[in-house]
């Protein structure tokens, strides 16, 4: 156990430092990388998802650097008995990242993955070139079965990781933004890579590249309750199309302490503290000078700076997806349109992948 933990940690600490060096060279050279990302469809994406991917994702199109936006809907059968609202949160996902500033066309585009055969039919060689023991040993499924607190565990949610390989792979992508819970997953993808390029191109150019892991560099967003990550199953978040009420509501309600100073102490006083650095996220000030500013107000005052600073930062995003939601015609173009331009992606890898693994007829 604690060789597991040291390992995963050197993974992370390796990833950390491997993220920076990509971060430089990615403002010189954009067109050299491929940016795949991608979330389940399981619900409206929240103010954690903003801070923590949506605006680098933004920040990453606008360098130039090709995007491709994958809704990962099958994914949603791995943990979830209900699949009423696949299609209804698919389409909330993309007015989400509009109206985030993605701005689909040809460097940018957004799919779902269960519309891409190609894509999908790399899972049955890739499905060879993985142990049963490596699927067993990933801390993210098995964290997953735990939290989900499943006791029969579908074969699906034991390769899903499997399929996020064909995912980034059959792209090419090799750099995929991500929180840490999905290393594991970028790992066994460039174990996949490997193995397959080992295999199967002795003798000619490897087919897929090793792909990197980019960290954020906004830390962990806690929900209101200010003791675990901001998440829409644990009811603790503030979402990007809740109403200025709604969200002065929600912070009314946060947590914080008994304390009436308002200081910045991450360690000691982490909801205050989490609630600081959403303000800062908004204002682009110091935690601790905002901190500073409302000292003796107590934790009033900062609820009030909070609620005001946030909803002014959506206002024009919220404006947009109003705009957004009248126009579900639209939505469903863009999904199309991505959909046409993945598959021709994904027919051209598979092309590639059937010669080298002597299938062509
Ligand atoms: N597993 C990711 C999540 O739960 C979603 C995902 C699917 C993904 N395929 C991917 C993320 C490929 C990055 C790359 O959020």
């Amino acid at each position: 156990m604690a060789d597991e933990e040291f390992d995963s940690n050197k993974t992370f600490l390796a990833s950390v430092e491997r993220s920076k060096q990509i971060e430089a060279d990615i403002q010189v050279n954009p067109q050299k990388y491929r940016v795949l990302t991608g979330d389940r469809p399981t619900g409206n994406l929240h103010i954690g998802h903003y801070f923590g991917s949506l605006q680098n994702r933004v920040r990453l199109a606008k360098l130039g650097v090709p995007t491709m936006i994958l809704i990962a809907d099958y994914q949603v059968l791995t943990d979830h008995d209900a699949f009423d609202k696949i299609s209804q949160n698919t389409k909330q996902l993309v007015i989400d990242y509009l109206a985030a500033g993605i701005e689909p066309g040809e460097n940018v585009i957004i799919y779902p993955h269960s519309y891409i055969p190609e894509c999908n039919q790399l899972m049955l060689p890739f499905m060879t070139l993985v142990s049963n023991a490596e699927l067993s040993r990933n801390p993210t499924v098995k964290e997953e079965i735990a939290s989900a607190g499943l006791t029969n565990v579908n074969a699906g949610m034991y390769t899903y990781p499997i399929h996020q390989a064909c995912d980034i792979l059959f792209c090419k992508g090799n750099v995929v933004p991500v929180g840490k819970d999905q290393l594991p997953h970028i790992e066994l993808t460039r174990n996949i890579a490997k193995a397959f390029n080992r295999k199967f191109c002795k003798n000619r150019e490897p087919v897929f590249p090793l792909p990197q892991a980019l960290l954020s560099k906004t830390p962990s967003i806690l929900g209101l309750d200010g003791s675990q990550k901001m998440s829409k199953s644990r009811g603790n978040a503030i979402f990007l199309c809740s109403t200025e009420d709604e969200t002065a509501y929600l912070i009314k309600k946060a947590k914080t302490d008994s304390e009436r100073v308002i200081t910045y102490d991450p360690e000691n006083r982490p909801e205050v503290a989490n609630l600081l650095m959403l303000i800062s996220l908004c204002t682009k000030e110091e935690p601790a000078d905002i901190a500073e500013r409302i000292g003796e107000k107590g934790s009033g005052e900062l609820k009030k700076v909070l609620a005001e600073a946030l909803n002014e930062e959506l206002r024009p995003l919220r404006q947009k997806r109003a705009e957004l939601e009248k126009n579900p015609d639209y939505i469903r173009q863009v999904l199309l349109e991505g959909v046409e331009k993945a598959r021709a992606i994904a027919i051209k890898t598979l092309d590639e992948v059937r010669e080298a693994m002597n299938m062509k007829i």
